[in-house]
């Protein structure tokens, strides 16, 4: 069982339709809230390995349904990070478990230390 133990931001923080990225310890993440669902993944394209946005907090496509990657234009749900179009197609974004405790978003801070 995770230990959650670091916070990453407070919900709101994150409009909802929208998505918002964060640097910790080198590591990059994301933040997407759309429809009832909020989700953390590893700002990285499973095509390249590259980071997803092409400027800051643009993560999803223009009618903020999908989390889009802009060197090629794959686009993942945002529900479970599945690639459902582009070159890593049936690939995912990399999910960080997280819980929501008095309205922040928290992580366990193992997923900092870079190995
Ligand atoms: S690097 Fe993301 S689609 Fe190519």
């Amino acid at each position: 069982m995770p230990h959650y133990n670091h916070a990453l931001c407070h919900i709101d923080e994150i409009e909802h339709e929208s998505a918002k990225g964060f640097e910790l310890n080198g590591i990059n993440f994301f933040v997407v809230k759309r429809d009832n669902i909020t989700r953390l993944y590893l700002n990285s394209c499973p095509h390249l390995g590259v980071p997803l946005e092409h400027e800051e907090d643009k993560f999803l496509d223009g009618d903020n349904f999908y989390i889009m990657c802009s060197s090629h234009g794959a686009l993942f749900q945002p529900e479970d990070g599945l690639c459902i179009y582009g070159p890593c197609q049936g690939q995912r974004l990399s999910a960080v478990d997280f819980e929501i405790v008095d309205q922040q978003i928290m992580i366990n801070s193992a997923v900092l230390t870079s190995s």
